[in-house]
């Protein structure tokens, strides 16, 4: 029987693979069949999410890149079309943030905020969806977030308007691909336990109150981002473009 999220013989490139999110994505869409090229500016972290699916018997890659870098992205879509041939898909996980009252926010961190998780996202789908074009299928998942819908208050101006820039971008290239049979959707997660969020899960009140506007009533794990990955990525969403997917507890239902 035709199993419609199977991944087999795909190959998806992840970014942000070294740790978290991108980590454990990369790490779960090995488990459903995908053969995974690892990318994160620690190269070391990439090569060792890489080193652990081949250990589990998967295939994969990992490589250092910057996704600000242009130069070096294209270097990596290169390595990945020797080594595998060709890409089917691509889960733009790389992000960072920087939380600062919008009043004392340096012009310089708000920019790097931009830089890595709008012009990175925008970067790494250019350069892969070249090829998606190309071959007229694909499928692209950016990780937005709740961020994206809602206001997070606590100086977070350049984390959500970057997220929000995540959503438009996901939209706008979803209509411009669409012809090509290129699908891009976004996950917009609630507050998921990886290093990003340590300074929330070092102050007890703070999460405490954060946990109270999540209805499930608890922070999500980064696992749990791989179903709605995986139905992203599979045949199982062949009619789904240009979405942005909550997985978040039931945050935005609020
Ligand atoms: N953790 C959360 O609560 C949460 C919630 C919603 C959305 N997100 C989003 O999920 C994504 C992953 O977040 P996370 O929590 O796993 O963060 P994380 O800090 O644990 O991991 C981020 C990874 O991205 C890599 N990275 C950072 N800048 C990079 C760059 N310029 N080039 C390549 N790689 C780079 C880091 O080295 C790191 O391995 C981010 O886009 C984040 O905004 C996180």
């Amino acid at each position: 029987m035709s199993n419609l999220f199977d991944l087999s013989g795909r190959v998806v490139v992840v970014t942000g693979a070294g740790q978290g999110i991108g980590q454990a994505l990369a790490l779960g869409l090995a488990e459903n069949g995908a053969a995974l090229v690892c990318l994160d500016l620690n190269g070391e972290a990439a090569a060792a999410t890489a080193t652990t699916i081949t250990r589990r018997g998967g295939a994969a890659l990992g490589l250092p890149v910057d996704v600000r870098q242009s130069d070096q992205i294209d270097a990596a879509v290169q390595h990945t079309l020797a080594h595998f041939d060709r890409i089917d898909g691509l889960v733009n996980a790389a992000g960072i943030t920087v939380r600062t009252p919008a009043v004392e926010f340096s012009p310089d961190d708000w920019r790097r905020v931009i830089d890595v998780n709008v012009v990175g996202t925008f970067l790494c789908t250019q350069a892969v969806g070249k090829h998606l074009v190309a071959r007229r299928r694909g499928s692209v998942v950016n990780v937005a977030s709740i961020a994206a819908l809602a206001a997070m208050g606590r100086g977070n101006t350049a984390y959500t308007a970057s997220k929000g820039g995540v959503a438009a971008l996901t939209r706008e290239l979803a209509v411009e691909w669409a012809p090509f049979g290129v699908r891009v959707n976004a996950l917009a997660p609630c507050h998921i336990r990886t290093p990003l969020i340590e300074p929330i899960l070092r102050d007890q009140d703070l999460l405490a109150r954060l946990v109270s506007n999540i209805p499930l009533g608890r922070l999500g794990e980064p696992a749990e981002l791989v179903g709605p990955t995986v139905f992203l990525l599979s045949d199982a969403a062949s009619l789904v473009t240009g979405h942005v997917l909550a997985a978040d507890g039931g945050f935005l239902a609020r």
